[in-house]
């Protein structure tokens, strides 16, 4: 007879209860088994199959190339590489904005290639998808503010919640993504101030990626802290490879320096 055992690998409950005794969250990008392993052996808590990697290994100039046939074979090699990492991959462009049945037929294809959380750009306009997801059994993690999926839209990789109108509508994004039962947040790009009365005021954590050390938890992108990213890099991005003899030692310098709120330091937030 097969021995029932518990899976190491966290869940999203577990980092809710990070964010409840004020444990940061460190979190990174990865795309592959091997770099997984890495971030393992680091400590970080959330890989995010992120669809960055139409950039950072792609090679494209935006996020839009992505197919989910894409995300769903680095979502399995990722999960191949880790054992204990919550893994929360991206629902590419175009696989989930037609309707929340489409949403939820892409995202069943990701969890069952080992991811155990999915992640949608949108908030009060996606409210109505993240509650169809919750309600049949997906988790589901928002992603707001700089939302680079609407870069046509956008005209440009902008800073969020900058005017009065921005910042009303970022919070009333948040607000609507958790009502709808999202499980976290990923705040991208915006003022240091308005991520902390997110933070403060919403009960499921807030991961930031160039917002600011009031969220419960930061991500970048791997090859970022790794300084293999060419051209101009965001005024939130940190070589963590500068003194380090290894890529694990850079990574757990990451981990390191998010745990114990070192990063991001003044220089890396949007005033
Ligand atoms: O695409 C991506 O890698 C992301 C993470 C930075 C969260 O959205």
């Amino acid at each position: 007879m097969s021995k029932i055992t518990s899976s190491p690998r966290l869940s999203h409950l577990n980092i809710s209860k990070m964010k409840k005794e004020n444990v940061k969250i460190a979190a990174l990008t990865s795309y592959d088994f091997s770099f997984a392993n890495l971030c393992q052996e680091a400590g970080v808590d959330i890989i995010f199959v992120g669809d960055s990697l139409g950039m950072v290994i792609q090679g494209h100039d935006s996020t839009i190339p992505v197919e989910l046939g894409d995300i769903i074979y680095h979502t399995k090699i990722v999960a191949k590489g880790s054992k204990r990492p919550l893994i929360i991959s991206d629902l590419p462009f175009a696989t989930y904005q037609e309707s929340p049945k489409q949403a939820f037929s892409s995202a069943a294809k990701i969890l069952k290639a080992g991811a155990q959380v999915i992640k949608l750009e949108g908030g009060e306009d996606m409210a109505s998808t993240t509650e169809f997801l919750s309600r049949r059994g997906v988790a589901v993690c928002s992603h707001i503010g700089l939302t680079p999926q609407s870069i046509n839209q956008l005209g440009r990789y902008g800073i969020h919640g900058k005017n009065d109108e921005s910042f009303a509508q970022v919070k009333k994004d948040a607000f609507a993504q958790q009502q709808a039962g999202a499980v976290m947040i990923v705040l991208e790009a915006l003022y240091a101030d308005l991520a902390e009365e997110l933070a403060n005021e919403l009960t499921i954590p807030t991961i930031g990626i160039g917002a600011g050390p009031s969220c419960s938890g930061q991500v970048l992108v791997i090859y970022d802290i790794l300084n293999i990213t060419m051209g101009i890099k965001p005024k939130f991005v940190k070589d963590f490879m500068q003194g380090q003899d290894s890529i694990l030692s850079a990574i757990r310098a990451y981990v390191a320096e998010v745990k114990d709120g070192t990063y991001p330091a003044t220089k890396h937030l949007y005033r």
